[in-house]
């Protein structure tokens, strides 16, 4: 029951608390053992550093003077200050205190005072975490790093290549549970929300369907009316009246007849706070009143243009909105369920089986380690 009058505040319930559905999915974690999207490549530059947080674990990420990145988990091993309050020298990261040096593995590789006595200087170690860069965006693997070789990034050949496709990446950090903005993104339910861009108009939900971790979907809806996109989009030659979409977990995309797509990586930081990196990729815009295409080259000179006029206003009133949903949820976490999209439900059920699995199988793994060391003695 939605409370009215209320002495304390409550918090939301806790994913082992949760009552429903839509408790446990606002509490749910991200599995750690995909790639997520630590920051835009050019946002690293050589020498840089960052504190990259992957649900509450801060990461230590930063850019050797060889262009290679590298991550470890951001806490000195002597006195546990945050490294990324350090600075990189050559390819190490050093901690500010007692200026001991850390590689890409996490291994102290210097102490630059007395050793007191010791001869040989003291093997200290913290976790790394696996990397790679691709799309313009530093990856990193915050799970076992045994499973980063067999966990790939999703393809996306038309961001690669000597022509890529011109793109809009964009990128912020929202006051928001995840699955809220996996909940937002596919939903084309908020067509009121966007009533001055007009992204997606009388959006008709014909189908979804989970297939593993994936839930794919399509709508009936026209893209791009806008006063602006309208311009720009050739609706004569794409069928702008069909899009589909997948929430692919931990990623989320669309595709507007192979002609408009996009790809949402988010990264999960905490229970209301998310990092969102997406990348907008067009295959063919026209030239205003013509159905001529632009080349590509003009097209991609023209993307911060088209970022700055409707991308980052469009996505500005899904912050707002999304940070309003937040702060109504921590409100009135109990509230009955008034949703009539059915797709929120799928994803919603994709997210909460994802995060028990893990959950279970750190469990799994805590036994197995208790068993053993209980035979071992
Ligand atoms: S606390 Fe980092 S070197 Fe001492
Ligand atoms: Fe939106």
């Amino acid at each position: 029951m939605s409370r009215i009058y209320t002495e304390e505040p409550k918090r939301p319930p806790s994913f082992t608390e949760a009552k429903n559905t839509r408790q446990r999915v606002r509490a749910a974690g991200m599995d750690p053992n995909y790639w997520y999207p630590a920051a835009w490549s050019k946002d690293l530059e050589n020498g840089g550093v960052k504190d990259v947080v992957f649900w509450k674990r801060s990461i230590a990420v930063f850019r050797g003077e060889d262009g290679q990145v590298r991550a470890i988990e951001n806490r000195c091993a002597h006195r546990q200050l945050k490294l990324t309050t350090g600075a990189v020298e050559g390819c190490n990261l050093v901690c500010p205190y007692h200026g001991w040096a850390y590689d890409g593995e996490g291994k102290v590789v210097d102490i630059p005072h007395s050793l007191f006595g010791k001869t040989k200087m003291p093997k200290f170690k913290v976790p790394s975490v696996p990397t790679q860069e691709r799309y313009g965006v530093v990856w990193i693997f915050p799970g076992d790093p045994e499973e980063a070789a067999n966990v790939a990034l999703p393809e996306v050949p038309e961001l690669e290549g000597s022509d890529p496709w011109p793109s809009i990446p964009v990128g912020m950090k929202m006051n928001a549970h995840h699955s809220m903005i996996i909940d937002n993104v596919s939903d084309f339910s908020h067509a009121y929300l966007h009533r001055r861009f007009r992204p997606f108009d009388e959006a008709e939900l014909l189908g979804f369907e989970t297939k593993g971790d994936t839930v794919e979907l399509e709508y009936d809806t026209k893209v791009g009316r806008g006063r602006f996109n309208g311009l720009f989009v050739d609706h004569k030659n794409i069928n702008t009246n069909h899009m589909k979409l997948a929430y692919e977990y931990p990623y989320q995309r669309s595709n507007t007849d192979e002609q408009i797509k996009h790809w949402l990586f988010l990264r999960p930081i905490d229970e209301r706070t998310t990092e969102t990196f997406f990348i907008f990729y067009f295959s063919s815009l026209k030239v205003p009143f013509t159905s001529r295409a632009i080349p590509n080259r003009i097209l991609r000179r023209a993307m911060p243009i088209a970022k700055r006029l409707t991308v980052q206003p469009l996505l500005a009133e899904d912050l707002d909105a999304l940070e309003a949903e937040q702060e109504g949820w921590e409100r009135h976490f109990d509230a009955p369920l008034a949703e009539l999209n059915p797709v929120v439900k799928a994803f919603q059920d994709v997210t909460i089986r994802k995060w028990q699995g893990f959950l279970d199988r750190q469990t799994t793994k805590g036994l197995t380690k208790k068993s053993r060391g209980a035979s071992a003695t």
